[in-house]
């Protein structure tokens, strides 16, 4: 029978299933590294301030790598006894080291130690996070250029509204991601905090220097107050909400590119690396990529509620509910960043498919709205414009045509100041490149767009 940390107080019996429901081990292990650096930052304070000597901080630093060493090289064994990382890892250290390495949890407790653990790692994720955004920014602006010239249906209730550039409508998303990542920026002022030295719940009777160990952490800031310091979570929520908005933003992306590749649409290809076959249809090729990062922002945005449900009603402070903080930020930090790359090289190897969205563009009534402002430029007000427009579309559904097809005998019918320049008003490359307003879709308006956004990812 091991004896526990806490021992001294039982005398009962420990029952295996209970230690095995109590326990985080088998998830929490993955804080290993984030648990020896606090503690080794602990040690070296413990040590200025003369609270254990420079001998003992030597042997329980020594001792504390070769347990990363053993943990890297699949020789540490853990235990449900032993609870959680923390006291696996001063039991594996006990047993290393002997009784000294019981002096390391002085003026500290698991309660500002978990917290040191998981803002170092929340802080190391929302950079990789940031970095993985980053480099999804860049291939769509690669996107984005290579395909300057590529004109498509723009929608609005899914039906055709007005021509685009595709590259205008790509684009959408590198502003979403631009958000994304000035959210998770923001954040860091308050995820890069260190709460080590809070102790329990009130700080400590012991000299310790915070500072000392928030310097050797290298958090930028403290936290002021101990029961805070322990029972915060803010961060964690605020980083889940943060990644759910990336997980919704690709989710919507992706969406786009089930439909883009339907054969009803036949917009773009993706590679046969990014694609599925059906193991009964030979025909099938199937986005299961994208429609994977669309199902797992279910899981991402379901981390985020668990996690609000989670302190909902949690006095202060440290409650164990709070162990339950863990799989879901660690779940979604492998789902964000996973997706992220699928989606990053799922764009990068994508084809359009340019000759179906130029005979898209060419027949549908996409252009109407262009043909209305043309009778407005003639003097028309814009509700009688609307309104032959209208009347001309209808003729167009019930003659099986397009606005372009139309001769002018039958335009002058309808309004006598449309002329035989209505032809190229009606062509999509006009329609797109006469919207030059700020943000538009006018080629010249895209190019100044893309000069703008290469200049956010440049550092
Ligand atoms: N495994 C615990 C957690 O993740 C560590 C803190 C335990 N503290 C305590 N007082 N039981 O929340």
């Amino acid at each position: 029978m091991t004896r526990k940390a806490w021992g001294g107080r039982f005398q009962g019996e420990a029952i295996e299933w209970v230690d095995a429901f109590n326990a985080s081990i088998h998830f929490d292990q993955v804080l290993i590294e984030k648990d020896i650096a606090g503690s080794i930052a602990h040690a070296t304070m413990l040590a200025a301030k003369e609270i254990i000597t420079d001998d003992e901080k030597q042997q329980i630093i020594d001792g504390l790598s070769a347990i990363l060493d053993d943990y890297d090289e699949g020789r540490l064994e853990f235990s449900v006894q032993h609870e959680d990382i923390h006291m696996n890892v001063e039991h594996a250290l006990i047993e290393k080291i002997g009784d000294v390495g019981g002096k390391l949890h002085t003026a500290r407790s698991r309660n500002d130690q978990i917290a040191t653990d998981m803002h170092l790692y929340v802080k190391e994720k929302a950079y990789e996070i940031i970095e993985s955004i980053e480099t999804l920014q860049e291939t769509i602006l690669e996107l984005a250029e290579d395909n300057i010239h590529c004109i498509m249906p723009g929608y609005t209730h899914l039906q055709r509204a007005q021509p685009v550039l595709f590259s205008h409508h790509i684009m959408a998303y590198f502003w979403m991601l631009k958000r994304d990542k000035d959210r998770f920026n923001d954040a860091l002022s308050r995820i890069d905090m260190s709460p080590l030295g809070a102790g329990a719940i009130s700080g400590t009777t012991f000299d310790i220097d915070r500072e000392h160990t928030q310097e050797l952490l290298g958090f930028s800031d403290i936290y002021q107050n101990s029961m805070d310091a322990v029972s915060d979570r803010d961060y964690i929520i605020e980083t889940l909400a943060n990644i759910s908005l990336v997980m919704v933003h690709l989710s919507r992306l992706s969406e786009e590119i089930i439909f883009w590749m339907s054969e009803e649409a036949n917009f773009v290809q993706l590679s046969d690396q990014f694609t599925t076959g059906s193991s009964m249809m030979p025909q099938k090729k199937n986005p299961d990529m994208a429609e994977l990062i669309r199902g797992k922002s279910a899981r991402t945005t379901g981390a985020l509620t668990s996690m609000l449900m989670l302190v909902k009603g949690l006095p202060l402070t440290y409650n164990k509910d709070l162990q339950e903080d863990k799989e879901g930020v660690f779940d979604a930090v492998t789902t964000v960043k996973g997706s992220l790359r699928i989606m990053t090289g799922m764009l990068d190897t994508m084809t359009i498919n340019e000759d179906v969205l130029e005979k898209t563009v060419q027949n549908d009534f996409s252009n109407a709205t262009e043909l209305a402002d043309y009778l407005v430029q003639k003097g028309v007000p814009f509700r009688k414009a609307h309104e032959v427009v209208g009347e001309l579309v209808l003729k167009c559904i019930n003659e099986g045509k397009y606005l372009k097809d139309l001769s002018i005998t039958e335009y002058k019918n309808h309004h006598d100041s449309i002329e035989e320049d209505i032809y190229t008003v009606l062509s999509p490359k006009t329609v797109v490149d006469r919207r030059k307003s700020l943000g538009g879709t006018g080629t010249e308006a895209v190019r100044k767009q893309l000069q703008v956004a290469k200049d956010t990812i440049k550092k």
